[in-house]
């Protein structure tokens, strides 16, 4: 059998370089497309000389058409994450995330799979816990909206070029690598607590989240990739939520800084109450199944900081 040939978009990111390497590993040939604007070759220097690495931009068709068009399958990470950002710069998520995803979908022509990464934040605040994939879309930010879109062009031209797609809504990431753009909560908390300054939380802290260890998304994508069967949309999270209170203590106490109380600020506009994955569907179709425990990829993210520091990528 001929070695698949996979397409990562984003693949010098966060989620994207833990993905290449674990691709890699498997014997694919890998090829990476990224423009390296929050992405980092650093993250993938060891399996630099075992992939194509192209830089180029997804808003760009022929960068596109080079990197994509002759892969099986195309998993498409590369946009950008910042929610607050989009507010601000609203046109450069549509372009970047919106016309990007279209220029994926049309460009994957002889692929047999697309696997597109969204968004929990497409559903907004919901109205119903945990969130089932029949949810209620409902924005609340151009980066939402954008996420939103995505997901219309790939369906759509599912249709057109055949292949079979793959969105997969992703709850809160975390893990080691995680890109400066959008460095999440847990980042924040574990580099106050490693400085010893208490964390600062925004609103009261009992606001839930659902967060999903990167190696469980790598995962999930991989299965994706291999099992060929596998199309539709997937909520990818852990299934269980967490205050943002909560994950503070959990995390000063793993740091060995229980002394640290936090610090409450203004609750940040837009601030989502409740986000819980139902990820039956995900675990029934999709073989998914969370492994790494909150406590424990906190554990191992802690080291990971305490050892590596909090250099800008
Ligand atoms: N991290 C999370 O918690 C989370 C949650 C939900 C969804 N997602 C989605 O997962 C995907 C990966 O996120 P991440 O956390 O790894 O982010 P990241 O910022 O670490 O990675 C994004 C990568 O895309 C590249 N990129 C950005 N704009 C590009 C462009 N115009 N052309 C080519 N490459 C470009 C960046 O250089 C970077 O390497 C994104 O689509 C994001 O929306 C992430």
């Amino acid at each position: 059998m001929d070695t698949l040939r996979i397409a990562v978009t984003g693949g010098a990111g966060f989620i994207g370089s833990h993905l290449v390497r674990r691709l890699v590993e498997m014997g694919f040939a890998v090829t990476v497309l990224d423009n390296l604007s929050t992405g980092s070759l650093r993250n993938i220097n060891d399996v630099l000389r075992d992939i194509n690495f192209v830089r180029g931009d997804v808003t760009n068709l022929d960068d596109v058409e080079k990197a994509i068009s002759n892969s099986d399958v195309v998993v498409h990470l590369a946009a950008l994450i910042d929610v607050g950002e989009s507010v601000e710069k609203p046109e450069l998520y549509f372009d970047v995330n919106v016309r990007g995803t279209f220029n994926i979908a049309r460009a994957s022509r002889k692929a047999d799979a697309l696997i597109f990464a969204s968004s929990s934040a497409v559903y907004g605040e919901p109205i119903k816990i945990p969130i089932s994939e029949d949810h209620p879309l409902s924005p609340r930010s151009p980066y939402a909206a954008s996420k939103m879109a995505g997901e219309a062009y790939v369906n759509c031209f599912a249709e057109i070029n055949g292949y079979r797609p793959v969105v997969l809504r992703l709850f809160n990431v975390y893990g080691p690598k995680q890109s400066r753009a959008y460095s999440g909560v847990i980042v924040e908390f574990i580099k106050k607590a490693l400085r010893g300054e208490p964390p600062v939380i925004f609103g009261d802290g009992e606001q839930i989240r659902d967060f999903i260890h990167v190696s469980d998304v790598v995962k999930a994508v991989i299965n994706a990739i291999t099992n060929s069967s596998v199309t539709g949309t997937f909520n990818i999270g852990s299934g269980e939520g967490v205050t943002i209170n909560k994950l503070a203590l959990l995390v000063a106490e793993i740091a060995g800084r229980r002394e640290l109380r936090p610090i409450y600020s203004l609750p940040r506009k837009g601030d989502i109450r409740v986000s819980i994955a139902d990820v039956t569907k995900a675990r029934r179709e999709l073989g998914f199944n969370p492994a790494v425990s909150l406590e424990d990829g906190l554990r191992e993210l802690v080291k990971y900081y305490s050892a590596h520091g909090f250099q800008v990528i």
